[in-house]
């Protein structure tokens, strides 16, 4: 990281599907005004021939195209070569390790080189030489690692210093505790029939925060009991 600053690259042939989508909300603040950025590296531009090729069959046969080693490695060295940190390189794609709350805290520290993949997957010479991390979003597949890379970037950024404006909210969110959120209500009081719990209104702080916990693990227990497994409580 450069004095503070949160930078990351992202490696991808859709530059534009990655960056118009990060002028929004907390993310796009931050990237205005907090010490965050995002750079893109598109293969294409490191590409000799008058094609600009990308991709190519698949040795042995079959369907769909492989993205080639040379215009991928030399996209991720020259990102390599605009830090000065040595910040890992990821992959996306759906064979990489889950993407979790504390991979997206340990990435709003350190950055990182995002690479997005294509068609069937990229060279796996590519995988050996360039990378430092496979990372997946979750168990179904997505046409291209782009919206997989946005995912990532929104996680860690939203994290990073200055970027959300209330300092506690990150720290009480979904997940922070190994626990989902408990429910939320605003006005009116009563909406077709439904009431505000009455404890919300009561003015007493501390039944309000333990109601608040008490429905976060009623939630947690009855949708993701998962999550309570190596959990002390
Ligand atoms: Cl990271 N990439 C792609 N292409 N599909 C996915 C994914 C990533 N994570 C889940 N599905």
């Amino acid at each position: 990281m450069t004095d503070g600053e949160l930078r990351f690259d992202v490696v991808t042939i859709f530059p534009e599907m990655v960056t118009g989508a990060l002028g929004y909300g907390v993310v796009g603040r931050g990237l205005e005004t907090a010490r965050v950025r995002v750079k893109t590296w598109n293969p294409r531009d490191f590409t000799a021939d008058p094609h600009r090729t990308v991709d190519d069959r698949p040795y042995g046969g079959g369907p769909g195209m492989v993205m080639k080693f040379a215009p991928l490695a030399a996209a991720v060295r020259a990102a390599r070569n605009d830090r000065d940190d040595a910040a890992p390189v990821v992959y996306l794609t759906p064979q990489g390790g889950r993407f979790d709350d504390r991979r997206a805290r340990a990435m709003s520290g350190t950055g990182a080189i995002l690479v997005c993949g294509r068609y069937e997957g990229v060279d796996e010479r590519f995988v050996e030489a360039c990378v430092d991390e496979e990372l997946s979003i979750g168990d179904y597949v997505l046409s291209g690692g782009e919206p997989a890379a946005l995912v990532v970037l929104d996680a860690a950024i939203r994290l990073a210093p200055g970027v959300l404006g209330d300092a506690g909210s990150a720290a009480a969110d979904s997940f922070a505790e190994g626990q989902l959120d408990c429910p939320h209500y605003t006005r009116p009081e009563e909406i077709e029939g439904r009431r505000v719990p009455d404890v919300l209104l009561s003015g007493d702080h501390a039944a309000i925060r333990r109601w608040r916990r008490e429905e976060a693990e009623r939630r947690t227990r009855a949708r993701r009991s998962d999550l309570l497994a190596g959990h002390s409580c």
